[in-house]
């Protein structure tokens, strides 16, 4: 996620550029390729950005440093167009006399944009941002709040936005809609940012935005009104955390952050996706046709730890919804294994950070021997990203977290959206069971909420079972792959040792280590299979392990065999995995906790891993 700092003042000798280039300095722990910002200086608008780190803006501006006391900056995390110095932030119209930085996705920005190119305007990036630059020039009336307020009705998405005009010199506006925005009060002096660690250095007062309100900031003065342009009354907002805690939203650990940002992560990756109507996905980035699809005979996924768990979800998918024959592999074992790949093959590697050494390495032999490519990535412009024929992004924003969480869930969608793309291409899927699963998909991102709800009784299960040695996940279908994921996040975390089973397979060796006490935790939310995995729990509750279930809302009959259930929101079985992965996501994160590991760097792991 992008970083956002706004800075107006009175005093000469405080310049806006120190106080927005500290602020962002303040947000580079998130991660960012490029930076700007855009100072008022001497009644015109100046803007500096720069691809790279913040330091190549500073020397960049260090020689002739803008003089001024009101600007906006910007740390950008690539998500429309590559990293560069032109897709850089602020952004501004044609005229220059509007500027812009934005956090979020703008969904009609192609639309927009066409219908602005055709009233003269001519775009200098590939930004979805720069569109609400020419918009606010195009719909301009001479009063800036007003047709900010006019821009703002006619886009669509997510946004923390905040402008400045050379015609209005001393006010700055920002606006928000599911991205965060706050406003820190000075003494003649106000600030803006996306963070509280850009401002805390200034001031622990805040006033947060709310969705769907606009803020008029001065150096004197604070106007906030909703929607309906009525005034709208803050409390004000003392922050009493340091720095540190700033820096991880309030949450003690930044996995603990990521795991609560899933329902927007997940939001994100969806829009744009989902057609208008509702009934069925778009996939702008692929425009493939029937044809071009059906020359793939084979498709790999090829991936490492937790990105090969949301594969295996993955093939479940296209195999169920697309009925196209798919392999997974580890890419450590896929690259040396003389793999049967040709120009019939798609190949398609799933990446978080896209630099993953062997995952590369696999695609480029792919590549080699003839097959297409695509790439499932969370940084736009990775290694992966820039090899691969073809691109898809998971919009999760930058995760930090060694333990992949929100990029795991925002795979699984993807993969989910890809999968009913190709559905609808082949046709094997009738139009009113994709609009039903699409429908059902929107209502993810509410569902991880609700499952985010109420994590007591996950916390005192860490509590209770936290010190156990070993740990046992078992589920059929796609509750086996969720398993596997469940104990690679306990394992990094919390060292404690734990085995995925395919529920089926404990009597074929494994049921030899369930002994007395022994926790095994059991996903039974696939309807086609449940019968059968509650005979694998009655076998393992018969050697008296403790049997905590995993099921959905409307199951009534889990709770009669085992010790303890945690239920997930009813949907599609298809989708559960999207929800049910979540409370093993926070019973790794409060059993590391019990046991006081170092939860955000676990030892011996790497974040990215470049060595083969
Ligand atoms: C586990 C984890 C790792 C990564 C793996 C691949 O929580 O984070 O298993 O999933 O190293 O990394 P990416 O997705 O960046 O290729």
């Amino acid at each position: 996620m992008c970083g956002i700092v706004g800075y107006i003042g009175k005093q000469k000798s405080k310049r806006a550029s120190e106080v927005l280039l500290e602020g962002l300095s303040k947000l580079e722990y998130r991660g960012y390729d490029s930076a700007g910002i855009a100072v008022l200086e001497n009644d015109k608008i100046r803007v500096e950005k720069s691809v790279g780190r913040l330091a190549a803006l500073r020397e960049k501006i260090e020689e002739n440093e803008p003089v001024g006391t009101q600007g906006i900056g910007h740390t950008r995390w690539a998500t429309h167009g590559r990293p560069s110095d032109r897709n850089s932030h602020p952004h501004t119209d044609c005229s220059g006399d509007f500027v812009v930085v934005h956090n979020g996705i703008i969904e009609n920005y192609l639309t927009l944009k066409e219908e602005l190119i055709e009233q003269g305007h001519e775009f200098k990036s590939e930004t979805d941002t720069e569109v609400v630059a020419h918009l606010l020039e195009e719909v301009y009336n001479g009063d800036f709040t007003a047709s900010v307020r006019e821009v703002l009705r006619r886009i669509e998405g997510s946004y923390a936005l905040v402008f400045m005009s050379s015609k209005h010199p001393g006010m700055l506006i920002c606006a928000k809609q599911d991205n965060p925005l706050i406003i820190g009060l000075g003494e003649g002096e106000n600030f803006i940012a996306s963070d509280i660690p850009a401002i805390i250095a200034h001031t622990r007062r805040n006033y947060i935005l709310g969705d769907g309100e606009l803020a008029v900031v001065t150096a004197d003065s604070v106007a906030i009104t909703n929607r309906a342009g009525e005034p709208v009354q803050k409390k004000v907002f003392e922050v009493s955390w340091n720095a540190e805690a700033a820096e991880k939203g309030g949450y003690e650990h930044f996995m603990l952050k990521e795991i609560h940002e899933q329902p927007k992560a997940v939001r994100d990756t969806l829009s744009q996706r989902i057609a208008k109507d509702g009934t069925c996905i778009r996939m702008e980035e692929l425009k493939w046709s029937r044809e071009y699809l059906e020359q793939f005979t084979k498709i790999y996924i090829v991936a490492c730890g937790t990105a090969y768990h949301a594969g295996l979800v993955g093939k479940y998918y296209i195999e169920k919804l697309a009925r196209v024959n798919v392999e997974v592999d580890v890419a450590s074992e896929f690259r040396y294994r003389d793999p049967i790949v040709d120009k019939h093959t798609l190949f398609i590697a799933v990446s978080q950070s896209g630099e993953t050494s062997d995952t590369l390495a696999a695609m480029k032999e792919s590549k080699r021997l003839g097959a297409t490519t695509l790439a499932l990535t969370n940084v736009v412009a990775s290694s992966i990203a820039r090899e691969a024929d073809n691109v898809l992004y998971t919009w999760a924003g930058p995760e930090i977290a060694v333990a992949s969480t929100k990029a795991y869930t925002t795979q699984i969608v993807l993969f989910f959206m890809l999968a009913l793309y190709m559905a609808e291409l082949k046709g094997t899927l009738p139009s009113e069971r994709v609009a039903e699963l699409v429908r059902e998909l929107k209502n993810v991102p509410a569902q991880i909420s609700e499952t985010l709800s109420d994590v007591e009784p996950i916390k005192t299960f860490a509590k209770q079972y936290g010190f156990n040695e070993d740990v046992f996940y078992i589920g059929r279908g796609l509750d086996y792959s969720v398993s596997l994921e469940g104990a690679l996040k306990l394992k990094e975390v919390s060292y404690i040792h734990a085995e995925a089973y395919a529920a089926g397979e404990l009597k074929h060796g494994t049921l030899a280590l369930i002994t007395e006490g022994i926790p095994v935790i059991a996903l039974a939310t696939q309807k086609t299979v449940y019968e059968k995995t509650l005979s694998n729990i009655k076998e393992v509750k018969a050697r008296d392990a403790v049997v905590i279930g995993i099921a959905s809302a409307d199951d009534e009959e889990l709770e009669k065999y085992v010790d303890h259930v945690m239920k997930v929101p009813e949907t599609d079985e298809l989708l559960l995995p999207i929800l049910t992965v979540v409370p093993l996501q926070l019973l790794a994160y409060y059993a590391a906790i019990t046991r006081g590991t170092d939860v955000d760097k676990p030892r011996n792991l790497a974040k990215s891993v470049t060595v083969e």
